[in-house]
């Protein structure tokens, strides 16, 4: 079986999303991409296109479409409908949501994969009644990737996920499903998704040792611990972190970058964030990631309304900001980029933690026998000083998501203790998104600060000085 060879080729490199998503490794052989990179429109290509992640973690596009109805039952109670309730942007009832691909796979069985878009791309609505935007290339503040793992492993167990109700199902919505199709499906494609879901939870059975993810964090490197055959018993990190922007790759280039700071190479850490979404070192579209390497060196984010800043506070924040953060945070500044160590910054150790020496080693080990073969990971002592570009679509703020405003990260007597993630719509005052109230408590997802991984503390920078120069330095902000 082809799933043989992978594993032993291939396995460390599939990472979380690969952790999470089913191995139908024998129907993708001869998986082909498509369309041809350059065919189509970049933002298309961004949102839907394949880059080669369906091997590993494609599940036959059919059956995705169907699995929020089959089993709505085993959705969370989260607003919308179908896969919008684990936190997937979707543009039309008639395709898949946003970050989901479509490839064709052999015994004509296309597969569903996941690119960059899953995980950065997200929306935001100026007040309950607003529609809603998205924006390309933020953070996906409200997609829940561990409970599409966890949906994914109990719809597998569940005594109605069969060959003739998933085929019922599929005929409702696409009435020209073929009969030789629904042969595929009938004799091999139901079955090898249901056993490749279930290979895949005991993959990811140190979960349940830690914290639940929630929506817009993901652990980025325990998988690879995982899949690389570490003992996951020794092994008590929880490395859960905030979905980061996409935008501005180009003043990234040369910056130690990630959370951690564990690797200057931009196109290191967009061919790592491939592999972590499935890809392998084989299957891996060199050319269609290459388009949108490309795009996102100058993708810009969306401004900050305009009319809702105080112009002349922001003037006078600047001056707040050139003295007591830019030396970190500004483009061409000394330390930015740089790594501040633990003991400075004081927020929580476990992002920093999860990622060992031993895995750095390993992570250079990735893509040998290709030209782009890593070796820029490294193991640091702190957490990286990055840009803060369209910091007001990044809230909730810290590497570990764990503060929900910008004024909530100044003052810190107001950061609150438990808050709620994945609400949407914007908050203007407090600058972030609303992260409590009737509402937040109703569409969000509740958040702990005591949990491990979760502390708010540290980053206490700004917090000297005077209320109203902090007042200004938030106006400030918003510019970024
Ligand atoms: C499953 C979710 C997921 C997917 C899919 C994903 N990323 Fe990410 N990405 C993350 C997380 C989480 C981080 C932060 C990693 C860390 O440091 O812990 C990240 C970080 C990054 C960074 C570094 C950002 C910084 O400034 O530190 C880049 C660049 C990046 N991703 C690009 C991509 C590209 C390109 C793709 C598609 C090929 C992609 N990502 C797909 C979750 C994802
Ligand atoms: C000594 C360097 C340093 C200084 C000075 C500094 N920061 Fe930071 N900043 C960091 C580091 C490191 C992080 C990441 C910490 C983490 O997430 O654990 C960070 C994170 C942030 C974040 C979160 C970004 C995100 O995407 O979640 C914001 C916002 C921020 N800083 C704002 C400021 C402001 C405002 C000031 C000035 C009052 C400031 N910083 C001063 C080093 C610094």
């Amino acid at each position: 079986m082809m799933r043989h060879t992978l594993v032993r080729r291939a396995a460390p490199q599939m990472l979380l999303a690969a952790a999470m998503f089913v191995g139908m490794l024998s129907l993708a052989a001869g998986c082909r991409t498509t369309p041809t990179p350059g065919e189509e429109d970049i933002v298309e290509h961004f949102k839907y296109g394949v880059l080669g992640t369906e091997e590993t973690v494609g599940v036959p596009y059919w059956i995705f479409r169907v699995l929020p109805i089959v089993f709505a039952d085993k959705l969370p109670n989260r607003p919308g409908t179908g896969w919008e309730k684990l936190g997937f942007i979707q543009e039309s009832p008639d395709r898949g949501p946003i970050g989901t691909t479509r490839a064709s796979g052999s015994f004509g069985v296309e597969l569903a994969g996941l690119n960059c878009a899953t995980c950065h791309v997200g929306t935001v609505r100026e007040t309950p009644s607003s529609p809603r935007q998205i924006v390309l290339g933020m953070p996906a503040h409200g997609m829940d990737l561990q409970g599409y793992s966890r949906f994914l492993t109990a719809v597998a167990q569940d005594p109605r996920f069969t060959a003739s109700n998933l085929i019922d199902a599929i005929e409702k919505i696409n009435p020209d499903f073929g009969f030789l199709q629904s042969l595929s499906y009938r004799f091999v494609a139901v079955r090898r998704t249901r056993s490749g879901i279930l290979d895949q939870a005991q993959r990811t059975a140190w979960f349940d040792a830690r914290p639940p993810q929630g929506p817009g964090r993901v652990d980025t490197f325990n998988p690879y611990k995982a899949l690389f055959g570490f003992d996951m018993s020794k092994d008590d990190t929880v490395g859960t972190a905030d979905l980061p922007s996409l935008w501005n790759q180009r003043p990234r280039r040369n910056l130690w970058l990630h959370w951690d700071g564990n690797n200057d190479l931009v196109e290191e850490r967009n061919k790592s964030a491939a592999i972590g979404a499935g890809a392998t070192p084989e299957s891996l579209d060199v050319a269609a990631l290459g388009r949108i390497e490309e795009w996102i060196l100058d993708l810009k984010p969306p401004a900050y309304p305009p009319a809702r800043i105080d112009q002349a506070r922001a003037a006078r924040g600047g001056a707040v900001y050139a003295g007591a953060c830019a030396s970190c945070h500004a483009i061409g500044a000394p330390q930015i980029g740089q790594v501040t160590p633990l003991e400075q910054i004081g927020t929580d150790p476990e992002r920093l933690r999860s990622f060992s020496a031993e895995l750095a080693t390993r992570m250079n080990t990735l893509g040998e026998g290709y030209p782009w073969k890593f070796s820029h990971f490294r193991k640091t002592e702190g957490y990286a000083n990055m840009p803060l570009d369209g910091l007001w679509l990044r809230a909730p703020y810290l590497h570990n998501g764990s503060v929900p405003t910008l004024r909530a990260l100044l003052f810190p007597e107001t950061r609150p203790a438990e808050f709620y993630r994945a609400y949407d719509v914007y908050d203007w005052a407090d600058v972030g998104f609303v992260s409590s109230g009737a509402d937040a408590q109703r569409e969000g997802v509740r958040f702990d600060t005591r949990e491990k991984g979760n502390a708010n503390t540290g980053h206490t920078y700004g917090q000297e000085l005077p209320a109203d120069q902090r007042e200004d330095l938030l106006e400030y902000l918003k510019t970024l």
